[in-house]
């Protein structure tokens, strides 16, 4: 963690951490300063011009050009949508499945993703399921899924259970050597971990902005690599999915070719003012150090939880773990919310409860949440 001080200053950036300890980040980020203001800008904006399209749209662009930056693609193949279920909805609708039928999926996806590609079975998609053994999915158990017949395969780059890194890449990989595109769910790991999509080869990237990208909700990015055939129209359109919105032309229902084509009515503009917020918080950090600092925590705090006898639910080496850290409990409800009375915020999900660490995370969280977890064994 030696970073010159780098870690230090970003958490400063977040004042709320002055008296929270906050492990929710795969739920909700922090609230920096930054954050506070967009939402009072936008209030302003309001009141000081009434209906300030030009500038909200400017916004969404604004929003679209960072993210498009934040994983190395160009504007024109993001589309700026509500939440990443539409975003995996679009995928869908564009996919002929009379073509290739089955789209590949594993149980350890984020379950709203995967009812997107179950809910396709009306369409005439098959799903088939990656084998996992409970804690990660390997390349090997997409391998065993993947033949000629299938069109889609989705893959997560975080778990959003215990934040394991399934093999993205090697997935990618073995898809397209089988004649399949690949999605790829980046929600747990964009804002924490590096994130290129030239270098994973992707079809498709979606994630949102209010986790790690330290924005809010009702905002999500769909990357669409550029060339990307569309074997169908997405079922989904609007008025922002035109070539040219603002023809008003109500007989026109043409598509561009660039990502916009999945988009649909009004852009959910306040929370582009968040986006940005938390995009321009993390646009100067280089994410190999930001994921070396997450890195080095999690193994702290997964080493000193399993030293006090918790039962860890993340990976424990270094290679597939991820930016969280998830213990099994009979009632993490209950845990999270003796743990908020003591200002600190985790995530609980079914029987796990997530700590997840950012850069803003430091050395007293760690040390706080363990011996808060100690009290609460001692207590209970
Ligand atoms: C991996 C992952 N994907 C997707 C989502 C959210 O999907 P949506 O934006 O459709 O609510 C979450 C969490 O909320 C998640 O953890």
């Amino acid at each position: 963690m030696a970073d010159g001080g780098a870690a230090a200053r970003f958490r400063a950036e977040f004042p709320a951490l002055a008296d929270t300890v906050h492990l929710a980040s795969c739920s909700q980020g922090a609230l920096s300063g930054r954050l506070t203001y967009a939402l009072q800008e936008i209030a302003f904006s309001l009141r000081d011009k009434g209906a300030p399209w030009e500038d909200w749209v400017a916004e969404v662009e604004r929003a679209r050009a960072g993210f498009a930056r934040f994983i190395g693609a160009e504007p024109g193949e993001i589309a700026v949508l509500s939440c990443a279920s539409e975003a995996a909805y679009q995928v869908a609708s564009s996919m002929d499945w009379a073509r290739r039928a089955a789209i590949v999926t594993t149980d350890l996806e984020f379950p709203s993703i995967a009812q997107v590609w179950r809910a396709q079975g009306g369409r005439g998609a098959s799903v088939r399921v990656a084998r996992d053994n409970g804690t990660t999915v390997t390349a090997e158990g997409y391998a065993e899924q993947i033949d000629e017949d299938v069109n889609l395969v989705s893959v997560p780059m975080a778990l959003y259970g215990n934040g394991a890194r399934p093999p993205v890449r090697e997935v990618v990989e073995l898809a397209h050597e089988r004649g399949a595109r690949v999605f790829v769910d980046a929600y747990q790991g964009t804002g924490v971990l590096p994130v290129d999509v030239h270098e994973l080869g992707c079809d498709y990237l979606a994630s949102g902005s209010l986790k790690y990208l330290l924005g809010l909700p009702g905002i999500a990015f769909l990357y669409v690599r550029a060339g990307t055939e569309h074997q169908r129209d997405p079922e989904l359109t609007g008025w922002f999915g035109r070539r040219d919105p603002f023809s008003f032309d109500p007989r026109l229902v043409d598509f561009p070719a660039e990502a916009r084509r999945f988009e649909t009515g009004t852009h959910p503009i306040p929370s582009a003012y968040a986006a940005n917020a938390g995009l321009e918080l993390l646009a100067p950090l280089d994410m190999a150090t930001v994921f070396e600092h997450v890195s080095t925590l999690a193994a702290e705090l997964s080493e000193q939880l399993a030293g006090d006898g918790e039962m860890i639910a993340s990976p424990t080496d270094a290679a597939g773990r991820g930016p969280q850290v998830a213990i099994v409990d009979q009632d993490p409800d209950a845990l999270a919310r003796w743990l908020a009375r003591r200002r600190i915020v985790t995530a609980p999900r079914g029987r796990l409860l997530r700590l997840s660490l950012h850069y803003y995370s430091d050395r007293s969280d760690v040390a706080a949440v363990v011996d808060a977890i100690r009290r609460y064994r001692k207590e209970s």
